[in-house]
């Protein structure tokens, strides 16, 4: 008989082994043991952005893809773009709690902003992308977001002559490819990154980067307000899930348009019917990995763009910076997968009151504000117009409409 062991099987044996190994020459040796291996990452500042080997930043790259953001060609109906839900002037993000969505839908989670999404390997709230160059055509295809077809959205862009020239320069190609439109989308957004913050300039040596009141802001938030185990490294976003109990958005059971998206939402993500029809909450990770443990959990969001960015969380729950700390310092909130509505008390352990006084709070505040930066922003890019291709000689676009274009294929045949 043939024995064959599963690879997963063999893979978690090694890691237990690898595990125990690591653990008693830990305890032994005299180093090792002085290192604490449950330590967070520091927060650092950002780094240039870094780009995929197959998708260079290049300018003339960049430049295309901020016209692919603000083009409506590249969703359903042509009226809504990227730049639509990802507005300069709402911190590249929406400023409803719940953002917009494609006309006759509103959307079911808090537009994020994109400023910075360059250094996160994760995306979404639920954290389901994992790239920008992969994210891009979610956004436009999703029927509650940009709701775009691929041959439609290919063929406007093969009906503008700017792209047309523009794509053969970039790529090489002969017509516009959608695919390289997302590869132009992901640059763009590349390039929108704030690294000179009074955070980078401060962690760079620069000491009096920081108001003396932020200063007590990060010590509390790399101390006793325990930020920093989930809010780590130079994104300050550890990318791991967690539910903190924030409690769930009542728009979904009291207004008709909403209740539309998040049951939709749910039975598209697969959601068997038993809790389909129960569950009242946004299961965050659970979608993704149908495992009970992962329910309302969400990814830990970066906090560097904060200043111009709310409403806050998944489904803007949180109108100000003041609220959200409020309810930190409570020790987080409830809502139905951590209270036991459905048998699940999935609270993360890590929250605990904090009991903070009003000063404590305030710095905190100051903080995560000072962190921002500056705002970003941009003059709006033309919108390249379409043209009809120039292999019917003498056809333009009005014409065509006007004669009926198939009329006149016909009579320039018989010519
Ligand atoms: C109708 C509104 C809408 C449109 C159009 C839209 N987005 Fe979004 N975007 C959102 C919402 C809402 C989220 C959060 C969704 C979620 O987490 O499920 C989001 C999330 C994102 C994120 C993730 C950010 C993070 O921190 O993980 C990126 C990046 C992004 N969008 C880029 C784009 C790009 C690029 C386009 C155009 C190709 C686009 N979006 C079109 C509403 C929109
Ligand atoms: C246990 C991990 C954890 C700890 C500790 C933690 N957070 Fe969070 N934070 C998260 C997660 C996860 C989210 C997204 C939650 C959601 O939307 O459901 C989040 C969201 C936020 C947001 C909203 C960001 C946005 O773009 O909407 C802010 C602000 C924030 N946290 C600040 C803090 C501060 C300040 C502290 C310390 C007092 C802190 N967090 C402690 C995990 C944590």
């Amino acid at each position: 008989m043939k024995l064959s062991i599963p690879s997963p099987f063999v893979f978690s044996l090694v890691t237990v082994l690898l595990l125990a190994c690591t653990n008693t020459m830990a305890d032994r040796d005299p180093i090792l043991s002085k290192i604490d291996l449950d330590a967070d990452p520091p927060l650092a500042p950002l780094p240039p952005p870094p780009a995929p080997l197959d998708n260079p930043i290049t300018q003339a790259k960049a430049d295309l893809g901020m016209k692919l953001f603000f083009d409506p060609k590249m969703t359903g109906d042509a009226s809504l773009s990227c730049g639509d839900c990802h507005d300069p002037k709402q911190g590249w993000g929406f400023n409803d709690p719940i953002s917009r969505g494609y006309p006759g839908t509103v959307h079911w989670r808090n537009s994020q902003t994109v400023v910075n999404t360059a250094y996160l390997g994760k995306l979404f709230w639920q954290g389901n992308a994992k790239s920008l160059e992969a994210q891009a055509p979610i956004a436009n295809k999703g029927a509650v977001a940009g709701n775009g077809e691929d041959d439609v959205m290919e063929a406007r862009l093969r009906q503008t002559p700017y792209y047309i020239q523009k794509f053969r320069e970039i790529f090489g190609t002969e017509l516009p490819n959608l695919g390289d439109a997302w590869m132009a989308i992901a640059t763009f957004e590349r390039t929108l990154s704030q690294r000179d913050t009074p955070l980078d300039r401060y962690l760079a040596g620069d000491k009096e980067a920081l108001s003396e009141t932020a200063l007590k802001g990060k010590e509390l938030f790399e101390g006793k307000a325990n930020c920093i185990e989930c809010h780590n490294g130079p994104t300050l976003t550890d990318e791991k899930y967690y539910n903190l109990g924030v409690p769930r958005p009542l728009e979904w059971e009291e207004m008709g348009l909403n209740t539309v998206t998040f049951r939709w939402e749910a039975y598209a993500k697969g959601v068997h019917e038993k809790y389909y029809r129960d569950w009242k909450d946004d299961a965050g990770l659970y979608y993704s990995t149908k495992r009970p443990t992962d329910v309302g959990k969400h990814r830990t969001a970066p906090l560097r763009y904060l200043a111009y960015t709310a409403p806050y969380m998944h489904a803007g729950q949180f109108y100000t910076l003041e609220e959200v700390i409020d309810f930190y310092d409570e020790g987080g909130g409830d809502n139905e997968f951590t209270d036991g509505t459905h048998g699940l008390e999935n609270k993360t352990p890590i929250l605990k009151p904090l009991k903070l006084n009003d000063e404590e709070k305030e710095s905190l505040v100051v903080f995560l504000e000072e962190i921002s930066g500056d705002e970003i922003r941009l003059k709006l890019p033309e919108v390249p117009p379409y043209e009809v291709m120039p292999d019917v000689p003498g056809l333009t676009q009005a014409r065509a409409k006007r004669i009926g274009l198939e009329t006149y294929l016909a009579r320039a045949a018989q010519q």
